[in-house]
């Protein structure tokens, strides 16, 4: 297998980065080497999403790519991963039959079998079935890391693909975390990100003994050497007390908490089946606010769902204006295949609409997002260190508790928890100066 390179493509969410990650490790174990471009790969891989149309679009120019490369070095394999190759299954061969392996989500093993077989030149395709922990770890390491708790979603909002391309939801067991957890830190992690659907729903499923999220939080804040915990994405209808509670109670747990909101109409909630109303999704920010005065908060928001009138756009600008957002991931609604919301065919939003209400709800956001940036001025933060600032080579970028990007001047190396002095605040970032390089690298 020496000498053979790959070049593999991300889209989508942490959990595609996240199994990236994986597949980078798995085929560093094969012994691939990394290929500068598509064009120069023995192996081009897409890990694919198919949240927006517009990541569909984006696959569609990286796969025409991956045709040509095939047609000028014949040799070459395709492969295709994720929550695209899912939603079509066996269509993938169909409708483009220069790819030569097609995988699920999590399914990063059935890869490297495929790889390993010996006819490899034959299509194979693999279905879900859970996560597979098993891999070989990828030899860089890194201060953050990703733990995947779950893999799937038992909710069935109405806009969303992600059901039908990752199943129901299933719980990883407990134990396997909390040793995930401490391999992690062997290696060098600090900081863990615990990746789910619905990550606070997290255990109800596990036998013969249930787990609770707030249990999970508790055990891996015990694990000797996770200085920061964090989780995405939560369901405000599991964000309950206990988990609020960790985060005061569990020094590790982060002061962020990204709550996805998706519309302040109480109507268009309903008709998107997110299990909340406008006035339940603001009482939970109140608990939240209540026992953590200084938490970041983030959301995520779709405007022009079937139905939403100019009326209940307004109640999304207003609860953002309530609710006090530190950031907000806005987007416009995309029809997706086998969701009940494609079937509406009543009140459907005209695209310029659509562009013109998200332009408003993106200006209120920025606004909101600088003033809740501003508080940190004049404050000491802890920054844990990521590598050179992106914008200025000059300068150090990192990542405070809160979950603000950093830029800052002195000297740190990555995975150093430093001591930053806050200067100045956009909407986006923060900058200033180290003044304590509070705890050396491990
Ligand atoms: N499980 C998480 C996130 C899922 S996908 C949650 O429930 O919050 C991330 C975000 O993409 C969603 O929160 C939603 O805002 C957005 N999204 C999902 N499907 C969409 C669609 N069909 N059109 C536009 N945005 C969508
Ligand atoms: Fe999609 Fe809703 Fe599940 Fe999130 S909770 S993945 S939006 S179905
Ligand atoms: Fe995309 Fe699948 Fe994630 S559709 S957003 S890669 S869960």
């Amino acid at each position: 297998m020496a000498g053979l390179s790959y070049h593999l493509t991300t889209f989508g969410c942490q959990m595609n980065e996240h199994d990236s990650e994986r597949i980078d490790g798995l085929l560093e174990s094969l012994g691939y080497s990394q290929a500068a471009a598509p064009s120069e790969a023995d192996l081009i891989l897409l890990n694919t999403c198919s949240i927006r149309e517009s990541a569909d679009r984006r696959l569609a120019t990286q796969l025409g790519n991956a045709k040509r490369f095939k047609a000028a070095r014949p040799g070459v394999v395709i492969g295709v991963g994720g929550c695209w190759a899912q939603s079509l299954k066996d269509e993938v061969f169909e409708r483009y039959p220069f790819v030569d392996v097609a995988f699920g989500p999590g399914q990063v093993d059935r890869l490297g079998e495929f790889l390993l077989a010996d006819s490899i030149g034959a299509q194979g395709y693999f279905e879900f079935g859970g996560f597979t922990a098993d891999l070989p770890m990828r030899a860089q390491q890194r201060a953050q890391a990703w733990m995947q708790i779950s893999v799937g979603c038992n909710q069935k909002c109405s806009y969303c693909i992600v059901p039908s391309t990752r199943g129901l939801e299933v719980s990883r067991p407990f134990s396997d975390l909390v040793a995930e957890a401490e391999h992690l830190v062997d290696r060098g992690a600090r900081e863990i990100t615990l990746l789910g659907q619905n990550v606070n729903s997290y255990g109800r499923d596990l036998r013969p003994e249930r787990r609770s999220f707030s249990e999970l939080l508790a055990a891996i804040d015990g694990v000797e050497g996770v200085d920061r915990l964090r989780y995405t994405s939560p369901h405000p209808q599991d964000m309950r007390a206990d988990v609020v509670a960790a985060h005061v109670e569990l020094e590790s747990v982060c002061e962020h908490i990204h709550l996805p909101l998706q519309s302040g109409s109480s109507k268009i909630l309903k008709a998107m089946r997110r299990t909340y109303d406008r006035d339940r999704y603001l009482s939970r920010v109140a608990m939240i606010r209540e026992a953590i005065p200084d938490i970041s908060l983030t959301t995520d928001i779709i405007v022009g769902f079937p139905g939403e009138t100019e009326a209940d756009f307004e109640q999304t600008l207003s609860l953002v204006e309530e609710a006090q957002f530190d950031a907000a991931y806005t987007f416009i609604y995309s029809s997706r295949r086998d969701t009940e919301a494609a079937l509406i065919t009543d009140g459907v939003v005209p695209a310029e609409q659509a562009s013109e209400r998200i332009g408003r709800l993106i200006e209120l956001v920025q606004r909101g997002a600088l003033k809740r940036a501003e508080r940190f001025v004049g404050r000491s933060v802890e920054v844990l260190v990521e590598g050179p600032s992106r914008t200025d080579p000059e300068r150090i970028r990192g990542r405070t508790r809160h979950n603000k990007a950093v830029n800052f001047v002195g000297i740190a190396e990555p995975g150093e928890l430093v001591t930053v002095e806050i200067e100045s605040a956009t909407s986006t970032s923060l900058s200033g100066r180290v003044t304590l390089v509070s705890s050396a690298l491990r």
